[in-house]
């Protein structure tokens, strides 16, 4: 089960005039549970004006670095991100919750892969990570990033990626796109969508000799890449994404619009580390998780958009329907997992089992 700990900041760099890094200082006895998988994230929690604000942000260290970073970005308008970006200092504690997240394939050094990523903005983070554990623990590997940003001066890790590329010369390619600042080429002008991601597959790569593509960036590139690529022929299970979450998306708003208006009469069960609780569930709006933390319980969730998956649980007995589901693979959803953060009773009485 994801746990939170109170971490000690040890570093905060800044990484572009909009984006800072911070390391935790991790003490001895915990380092097993913050143990990461490449392209993980970790979810912090702190108070801000006396309320509870969590937000997930993806790892960019490799796990074979002795180093617990992530990369938080300052949006306009996001309370977290703007005093992580102006306020957060080394000394300074935060909550922060075990690593999570399945954006990442098992390596294996005996592997001869080509990976390729298409990231955008902040969405370099878990692709850091991923491309500097392949290229560390897969030495017979290759990695190939297209990566968009606006202009020169706001590419996150611009040096670091430099250093990789001398470093692992003749593995790592790096193509930059960037959408307001004149390039030698057209190609790397503009934005990464499905016409840009075309033409590189006519004249940079084949991807039917790619092994994993991972993309990571706002919902709409990450779709229309995976579009694209599936039109030609690239099998889903070798694309890997991992999503911005930009509040609720078209389709979750629409199905809440519509639950507004029903009530509703369920009875939900949850266990979760062996204890069980029952509540009510009589508003058409409430997901399981709303209703729980109205009920007093303290379920484990981060981002409640569907994305990270730290709200995952298994239904034992009754149906649910959820908004949306950018987390669960189709076997876990044929296996009952469902996402508690947007799942709704379809019958009077549903149990959910949090251990299982
Ligand atoms: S809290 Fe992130 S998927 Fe539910």
């Amino acid at each position: 089960m994801p746990k939170f700990h109170s971490l000690r900041i040890k570093e905060v760099r800044r990484e572009t005039d909009e984006c800072v890094s911070v390391a935790f200082e991790v003490p001895e006895g915990l380092k097993p549970e913050y143990r990461f998988i490449q392209g993980q994230h970790l979810t912090l929690k702190t108070k801000l004006d006396g309320e509870e604000v969590r937000r997930s942000y993806s790892i960019c260290a490799s796990p074979f670095d002795d180093t617990l970073r992530v990369a938080i970005k300052k949006l306009e308008g996001g309370r977290f991100s703007t005093f992580a970006n102006e306020k957060l200092q080394v000394g300074d504690s935060l909550e922060v919750m075990t690593p999570m997240g399945r954006f990442f394939t098992k390596l294996d050094p005996a592997n001869e892969k080509h990976y390729v990523a298409f990231a955008a903005g902040s969405g370099i983070t878990p692709i850091l990570s991923i491309m500097k554990a392949v290229l560390q623990r897969e030495p017979k590997s290759e990695f190939t990033l297209f990566y968009g940003n606006r202009r020169t001066d706001t590419i996150i890790f611009h040096e670091e990626i430099e250093g990789l590329k001398n470093q692992y010369m003749g593995r790592l390619s790096v193509f930059h796109v960037l959408s307001r600042e004149l390039q030698g080429s057209g190609l790397f002008s503009g934005r990464i969508d499905a016409e840009k991601c075309s033409a590189f597959c006519d004249m940079l790569l084949d991807p039917q000799e790619v092994d994993e593509f991972f993309l990571c960036g706002p919902e709409a590139m990450v779709h229309d890449i995976r579009d694209t690529l599936t039109s030609m022929a690239v099998d889903k299970s070798n694309i890997h994404f991992e999503l911005f979450i930009a509040g609720l998306n078209g389709k979750a708003q629409q199905k809440q619009e519509r639950k507004k208006a029903q009530s509703v009469n369920a009875h939900i069960q949850i266990t979760l580390d062996g204890n069980s609780f029952e509540f009510p569930l009589t508003s058409g709006q409430d997901t399981i998780l709303e209703a729980a933390q109205k009920a007093g319980a303290a379920l484990p969730f981060a981002c409640k958009g569907g994305v990270c998956c730290t709200c995952r649980a298994k239904l034992m007995e009754g149906e649910v329907e959820m908004d949306v589901n950018y987390a669960l693979e189709p076997e876990e959803v044929e296996a009952g997992y469902i996402l508690t953060c947007q799942s709704h009773p379809k019958t009077d009485r549903v149990v959910v089992d949090f251990d299982s």
